[in-house]
């Protein structure tokens, strides 16, 4: 059912800080921060050869990344996301098979403009999945 992996999101404290890490010391390709103020975060994305990466830095008051800094200060691996050919019928796949889905259990529009949801993290050994239609 799941297809490619479209991403992993790395939740930072310092956005500056973290591109430059990965743009000077790691080589890689990053975008301009990009706020995204419907998600409570400025995102910049890094294009690798096989997927991306997505620094998350939280903006603005109740941003969902808040708490995840406050029990990792240092930052961390936020979620993965995996590629699905159509969200509702993973969806349903999945609660039948016992897996909980987060929010109201509607896809919402992501960070890419496409339909995802996101799976508890106590269903998947301990990991943030989000599902990306594409
Ligand atoms: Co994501």
């Amino acid at each position: 059912m799941i297809g490619r992996l479209n991403h992993v999101a790395i939740a930072v404290q310092d956005l500056a800080s973290a591109t430059a890490l990965y743009r000077d010391t790691l080589g890689a390709t990053v975008s301009a921060p990009l706020p995204q103020p419907a998600h409570g975060v400025t995102v910049v994305f890094i294009e690798l050869p096989n997927t991306k990466i997505e620094l998350l830095e939280p903006l603005g008051a109740g941003s969902p990344i808040a708490k995840f800094l406050e029990r990792n200060p240092d930052g961390g691996m936020h979620h993965i996301c995996y590629e699905v050919d159509d969200i509702l019928a993973a969806r349903e796949r999945l609660k039948a098979g016992g897996a909980r889905v987060l929010g109201d259990g509607e896809p919402r529009v992501g960070a890419h403009g496409k339909p995802v949801l996101f799976l508890h993290p106590k269903d998947f050994n301990g990991t943030l999945i989000e599902l990306e239609q594409v």
